[in-house]
């Protein structure tokens, strides 16, 4: 159930799309947690056949960014894909994906590059070319299993709107599913990195939970006024803190608003021990 072939892949999948089967593509960088679980639970629901692609993308990390570092976990990934019933777990090398001793720059390889408007804002304002890399390898991983449906999670709300759009403007026929964010009890967003945190830092870091809740609780008083609404923040902020961005815009377009409504979404990038933690929450639930 592992291939780390892109051609390998392909024969499985053909096989499965000649017998009429359903197949469902949970794009993953590893070091699975309960939140890359709810994915790949409701691909199962979802799908005949599921597979799980695991591979940290170098091409989305910054020169300055955590690439070396990121917690790598294959063995673990593939023994929690196996109990969940996953048909194949893709973890393919970077020159796999890339070609062999492929330079990893949009000066000699395609990059999907989405809207300006999209990538100009909140994460993408501090991760320059982020979500280029992002959209190539989705875009890539969608071309090598062609699921019929592909499954990300809202806590990375800005990724998957910027991965509807493309997925719309260039036509891909695969339809998104977008899965709600998975908490620890405590609030804190399940995260990957959530690993390089002390248990001191996994309590400062509810801060960024407790602040998105709040502005909810303001908002469904009756504050629409989205100055008022973020300022309500720094009441919770403490030196541990490192705000990077705190935002209500619109939940399908990111547009920036300045009064908030039941289509509102407030996102918030914070860094505590130095690292780099994002939430977000919708100020009225579906
Ligand atoms: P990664 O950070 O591994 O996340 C894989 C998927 O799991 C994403 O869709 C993400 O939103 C979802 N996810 C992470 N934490 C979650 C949580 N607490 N609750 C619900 N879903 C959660 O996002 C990426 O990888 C990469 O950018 C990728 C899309 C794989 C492209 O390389």
């Amino acid at each position: 159930m592992l291939y780390h072939r892109i051609e390998e892949l392909r024969v499985e999948v053909q096989k499965w799309k000649k017998e009429g089967l359903t197949v469902g593509l949970v794009p993953t960088m590893g070091a699975l947690h309960n939140g890359h679980m709810s994915l790949i639970k409701k691909a199962k629901e979802t799908c005949d056949k599921v597979v799980v692609s695991d591979f940290v993308n170098p091409i989305q990390f910054g020169p300055s960014e955590d690439f070396d570092k990121y917690p790598r976990t294959l063995e673990a990934d593939v023994e929690l894909c196996d109990k969940e019933g996953v048909d194949i777990v893709f973890a393919p090398s970077a020159d796999e994906m890339y070609g062999e001793g492929q330079r990893l720059s949009n000066d000699t390889l395609t990059y999907v590059c989405p809207p300006f408007f999209y990538v100009n804002t909140l994460c993408g304002k501090s991760r320059t070319g982020h979500f280029d890399g992002v959209c190539t390898v989705v875009l890539k991983l969608f071309n090598i299993v062609q699921p019929n449906y592909a499954f990300f999670g809202q806590k990375d709300a800005q990724q998957v709107i910027i991965i509807k759009k493309m997925v719309k403007d260039l036509n891909v026929p695969i339809n998104i599913v977008q899965c709600p964010i998975v908490r620890e009890e405590s609030g804190l967003a399940l995260s990957s990195r959530n690993k390089y945190l002390t248990e001191e830092g996994k309590k400062d870091a509810l801060v960024l939970s407790r602040i998105l809740n709040n502005i909810k609780t303001c908002y469904e008083k009756g504050i629409t006024d989205v100055l008022a609404l973020k300022e309500t923040a720094y009441s919770f902020l403490t030196d541990k803190h490192d705000l990077e961005y705190l935002e209500i815009v619109d939940r399908n377009t990111l547009e920036a608003k300045m009064i908030a409504d039941d289509e509102s979404i407030a996102l918030i990038a914070c860094r505590v021990e130095g690292v780099r933690l994002i939430d977000n929450i919708y100020l009225k639930e579906d």
